[in-house]
């Protein structure tokens, strides 16, 4: 069996945001609203549940492992149960985490793309930086369809898919998309046949997205934003769900309705920002959501494979 252990069910910032006042914040801060708090992006897989695959590194990854005991085995007098780390992207939220895991004992094995890697040298040179820790043994993804096999998870076979999103505001790619900027990742467990697809950034449903979501068992997918407008609307920043590389949920095209394209499959939200209304358990957006089948992740959330 597989597990899927979800560390941080938030997007960028965490709910609620340090810095942030729109009615979600507000309300879990002053307990007005019935809302649970998320730490930033991230997930981990493991077969034995002693060694981890970290899927993105999270600015909160040293209080997700402190909520995960299976993090840390304690095998030795120094010791972690993160056996490697893949990232679908190079934002923020997904990539500061690795300065925290600066005392590892040997370089850490770091899975990411190509454009990815690149921006990790040169616009956000992290790899450098961590060359006097612990440094980080970079192994550059496949982006043609074939799988990688990890020794730390020998059953699972985990295949990189490219996406239409976004690179980081920091990026020279911001606005010159590449190849590999953002991906998705297919997870198979091979004794059972289960699969899984996990893209917490997704720009648009391409034909291969919807093939993805068509074969899979269980799908985490993108639950950033509500709307569209969600953000110009708070009056917090001008720039629309697209603009970031999100797919909203509501709306024609949007995630429910591609959703609803899949009606076997596990439905589940994730990457939620702060504002996004399904945080409010009891909200009509909410309600919506489960009546079409679609949960929210929350952190310390397990789905077994
Ligand atoms: C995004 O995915 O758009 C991010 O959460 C933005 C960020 O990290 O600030
Ligand atoms: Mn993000
Ligand atoms: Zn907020």
């Amino acid at each position: 069996m597989v597990t899927l252990r979800v560390l941080g069910s938030a997007a960028g910032g965490g709910f609620p945001q340090w810095n942030c006042n729109c009615p979600n914040c507000a309300g879990v801060r002053r307990g007005t609203v019935r809302a649970t708090p998320r730490t930033q992006s991230s997930i981990a897989l493991s077969e034995n549940g002693s060694d981890w695959l970290l899927v993105n590194a999270s600015p909160d990854i040293l209080a997700q492992v402190r909520a995960t005991p299976a993090l840390q085995p304690a095998r030795s007098q120094r010791d972690s149960g993160i056996a490697a780390v893949l990232l679908m992207d190079a934002q923020i939220d997904h990539v500061t985490g690795l300065l925290m895991l600066r005392e590892h004992g040997r370089p850490l094995p770091l899975y990411a793309t190509a454009p990815v890697l690149a921006d990790l040298d040169r616009a956000f040179p992290l790899r450098r930086i961590l060359s006097h820790y612990c440094g980080l043994e970079a192994h550059p993804l496949p982006l043609d369809g074939s799988a990688l096999r990890l020794a730390a998870l020998p059953s699972l076979a985990l295949t990189p898919v490219p996406l239409d999103s976004k690179a980081p505001p920091y990026s020279p790619n911001r606005e010159a998309p590449q190849h590999g900027d953002n991906i998705g990742l297919r997870v198979v467990d091979t004794r059972s046949g289960a699969r899984l697809f996990y893209a917490p950034g997704l720009g648009a449903i391409e034909p291969h997205v919807m093939a993805e979501l068509q074969a899979a068992d269980v799908v985490l997918v993108d639950g950033t934003f509500w709307q569209d407008d969600e953000m110009p609307k708070l009056g917090l920043s001008a720039k629309r769900a697209r603009d970031m590389g999100h797919l909203a949920q509501s709306g024609p095209g949007g995630m429910i309705e591609v959703l609803d394209a899949v009606p076997r499959v596990r439905k589940i939200l994730i990457h939620i920002n702060n504002t996004n209304p399904i945080l409010d358990e009891d909200s009509p957006q909410r309600r919506r959501l489960a009546a079409h089948g679609i949960e929210v992740a929350w952190d310390g959330m397990e789905i077994a494979l």
